[in-house]
C-alpha cells in the first residue's frame, strides 16, 4: 500500500516527539496543546513534549462533554487568537476521538488552516478515530455534519496511554477491531484474532500489536483514498449504517462500540440474505470473538430503523446503501436493498 501523506508513529513509551518531524515541529512559533483531563495528566504526554517543544507549549481545553460542537471550536479559535497564535503555530490534539475531531477541525479553520499533530489516547482513537484526517463536529443531534478533511502532519499512537484505561473504554474499541478483522487482509485478521482477548484484558503486548496493525492499515487506506472517493476508504464504514441507527434508536442505552458490534452482525445477516457472503462460518467466527450487550427493543422497531437507514449521509441519492461482505477481506457496496430483506435481517438479530 502507498505511504500516507502524514507521518505515523506507533509504539509504547515513544517519548520526545520533536525528532519525528523536525521541520514542522521545529518551525512552529507557538504550540497549542488541546488535551482532555486524562491526557493532560498522563506521563506519556509530558515525555512527548521534550525540552525543545515544552517552552513553546500553552495548554487549551475544550468543554468536557461538549467538545464536538461549533461553539467549542469557535471558543478554541477565539482563545488561540487572543493568545497571539499565528499561521506558523501548531496544534497538538491529545485525547479521545471527540478531542482529536474537534481540535483537528479548529486546526482546519484557524487562519485558513494550521499544522496539527494527532495524539489519540484511547484504544478506539489509536485504531480509528485519531487517524486519517476526518475532523468534524455534530449538528442538530447528528454526528459529524460540519467538518473537513485536514490531515495531521503527524499522528502518534503511544500505547502507554492505554495502561490506565478502564475496561469499558477498551471494550468500546471491540467493534472497530472486529470490523478490521472482517474487512482487512489476512495478516491483519490473524494479528487481531491472536491479540483480541489480550487487548481487551489490557495486556500491553496485545494492545501494541492491535494498534500497530490497525493504525498502519488505516493509514495505508487513507493514503490511497484520503477523501473517500474511490471506494476503498468507504470500506472502513462496514457495519456502521445499521450501527449508527441502533445507537440513535437506543437513546443512549447502547454505547457506540456496542452499536457497531450489532451493526456488524446486521451487515453479515444482510450479506447472507443477498447471497453475497460465501464464507459464512469464517465471518461469524470473527464476530464471535465478543458478544455485544443485549440489543434494546427500541432498536428493533422497523419504522424507526428504516427511516434512519434512509437518512444515512453516505447513501447519496439512493434509497439505501450498505457495505456487504463477500468473504473476510472482500467488501461490496450494494445499493437499494429491498425493504423486505432489511426487515427480515432485523428480525433475525
Ligand atoms: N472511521 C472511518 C474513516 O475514518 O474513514
Amino acid at each position: 500500500m502507498r505511504r500516507p501523506s502524514f507521518r505515523l508513529a506507533c509504539g509504547r513509551d515513544i517519548g520526545d516527539i520533536s525528532g519525528l518531524l523536525p521541520g514542522v515541529l521545529g518551525a512552529a512559533d507557538r504550540i497549542a496543546l488541546v488535551a482532555d483531563r486524562a491526557a493532560a495528566g498522563a506521563p506519556a504526554l509530558k515525555k512527548m513534549l521534550g525540552p525543545s517543544l515544552a517552552p513553546r507549549v500553552r495548554r487549551f481545553s475544550l468543554p468536557a462533554g461538549r467538545e464536538k460542537t461549533l461553539g467549542a471550536v469557535t471558543g478554541l479559535c477565539s482563545d488561540l487568537f487572543k493568545a497571539g497564535f499565528s499561521r506558523q503555530s501548531l496544534i497538538i490534539a491529545a485525547g479521545g476521538g471527540a478531542v482529536t475531531d474537534a481540535a483537528g477541525f479548529a486546526a482546519s479553520l484557524y487562519m485558513r488552516g494550521l499544522n496539527w499533530v494527532s495524539v489519540p489516547t484511547t484504544l478506539l482513537g489509536q485504531i480509528d478515530a485519531g487517524i486519517g484526517g476526518k475532523t468534524a463536529v455534530d449538528l442538530l443531534g447528528t454526528k459529524n455534519i460540519i467538518g473537513a478533511f485536514h490531515q495531521p502532519a503527524l499522528t502518534v499512537c503511544d500505547t502507554a496511554f492505554l495502561a490506565t484505561l478502564k475496561p469499558a473504554v477498551r471494550r468500546a474499541a471491540a467493534g472497530e477491531l472486529i470490523k478490521y478483522a472482517l474487512i482487512g487482509p489476512g495478516d491483519l485478521r490473524l494479528t487481531i484474532m491472536r491479540s483480541f482477548d489480550g487487548a481487551m484484558a489490557g495486556r500491553p503486548d496485545d494492545l501494541l500489536a492491535c494498534v500497530r496493525a490497525c493504525a498502519e492499515y488505516k493509514a495505508g487506506v487513507c493514503a490511497v483514498d484520503e477523501r473517500e472517493e474511490t471506494g476503498l476508504r468507504e470500506t472502513l464504514n462496514f457495519g456502521h449504517t445499521a450501527g449508527h441507527a441502533f445507537e440513535v434508536l437506543s437513546r443512549g442505552r447502547l454505547p457506540h462500540g456496542e452499536a457497531v458490534l450489532w451493526g456488524l452482525r446486521y451487515a453479515l445477516k444482510v450479506s447472507e440474505k443477498m447471497r453475497v457472503l460465501d464464507n459464512t462460518p469464517g465471518a461469524w467466527k470473527v464476530t464471535g470473538m465478543i458478544d455485544p450487550l443485549p440489543l434494546p427493543a427500541a432498536c428493533r422497531g422497523p419504522k424507526g430503523f428504516l427511516k434512519l437507514v434512509r437518512a444515512d449521509k453516505k447513501r447519496g441519492g439512493r434509497d439505501n446503501r450498505f457495505l456487504l461482505l463477500r468473504s473476510p477481506g472482500d467488501v461490496e457496496p450494494t445499493d437499494n436493498i429491498p425493504e423486505k430483506v432489511l426487515l427480515a435481517a432485523l428480525e433475525e438479530l
